[in-house]
């Protein structure tokens, strides 16, 4: 049975009647905050890669409350085409939205290469968020009212750095180190904005700790050691309904400057959440790093 934190929520100064864009919010997490907002009446916005599994999470968000307010969107992270496409389409439909949540994320991955020859992992986690942020970034501040930018981090970022000539960890592609550099990079991304940030776009990060979903289901192919994993890993992790409450945490009318959110346990693995500082970091790296990404993507920086 799902768990409930609807007294923990009630203590947040959260707003109601909001509208939340989830990159990647048919699954897990994004989920978790979308079905966490509904009663508090916020308009929900699934931004999707798959449409069916969208309008699947659409239908279970209905069943709960059926006066909900959820869109759903495609949109593939890993592709400039599929980020120029939605951002055109929100701009046409003139959508509003006060909380931008890039969420969307891939976990060891097989290797691959997306349409520009990027990495995968690298192309979703990171570079998908250089460009939506690019892609949103005018549409935004001509909104008229401050809107919440919330990156995803993790805390495998915490044990890794990025180099632009090493983004995988070796020579060959390693899947654990690709996503924990994806999310050092992540960090970086969130470090630059952050410093100098346009008054009404707000940069946030979040932690959700550690918990159990699909993203970590389909990392690895040997059932048997997942479900022990899984078994292991429950003593120490959260449910997802918790791990959303980071995010949610953010919400809050009283979150008005950039800042790092996670889950207060131990090696910030699982808990309610806390604001802390970022783990490490060197801003004028980040700034290059993040700058020279930009430019190889050929974005303004
Ligand atoms: N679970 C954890 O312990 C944990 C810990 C730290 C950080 N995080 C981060 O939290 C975020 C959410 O993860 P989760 O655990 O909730 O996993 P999840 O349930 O697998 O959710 C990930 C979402 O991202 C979507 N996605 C993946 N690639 C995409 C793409 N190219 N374009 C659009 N959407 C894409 C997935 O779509 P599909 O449903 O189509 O696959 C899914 O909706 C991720 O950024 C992850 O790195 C998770």
């Amino acid at each position: 049975m799902a768990k409930d934190y609807s007294r923990y929520l009630a203590k947040l100064d959260l707003p109601t009647g909001k509208t939340i864009l989830i990159t990647g919010g048919n699954s897990g997490i994004g989920f978790a905050v979308a079905k966490a907002l509904l009663p508090y009446h916020w308009t929900i916005l699934i931004a999707t890669r798959n449409r069916q599994r969208g309008e699947d999470a659409k239908a279970r968000l209905l069943s709960i409350d059926k006066d909900a307010q959820v869109q759903v969107y495609q949109l593939d992270v890993s592709s400039r085409k599929s980020i120029v496409a939605f951002a055109k389409q929100i701009q046409i439909e003139n959508v509003d939205i006060d909380v931008f949540y890039a969420n969307a994320g891939a976990y060891r991955i097989p290797f691959a290469i997306n349409e520009e020859g990027f990495e995968m992992t690298f192309a979703t986690n990171y570079l998908g968020n250089l460009l939506l942020y690019d892609a949103f970034h005018d549409y935004l501040t001509n909104l008229g009212h401050p809107v919440k930018f919330i990156l995803t981090s993790s805390i495998t970022a915490r044990f890794q750095r990025v180099k632009e000539d090493d983004l995988y960890g070796g020579k060959t592609y390693h899947k654990a180190k690709a996503y924990a550099r994806s999310k050092v990079a992540v960090n970086m991304f969130y470090q630059t904005l952050a410093k100098n940030h346009d008054p009404l776009v707000l940069p946030l990060l979040v932690h959700p700790g550690v918990t159990y979903t699909p993203l970590v289901d389909k990392a690895f192919s040997n059932k048997t050691f997942l479900l022990w994993g899984h078994r292991f890993l429950r003593r120490f992790t959260h449910p997802v309904e918790k791990a959303a409450l980071s995010t949610l945490y953010l919400l809050q009318n009283t979150i008005t400057s950039p800042c790092f959110c996670g889950p207060r346990g131990p090696f910030h693995i699982a808990g309610y959440p806390k604001i802390y500082p970022l783990y490490q970091g060197n801003l004028k790296q980040a700034e290059e790093f993040v700058h020279r990404s930009q430019e190889i993507l050929g974005i303004q920086t």
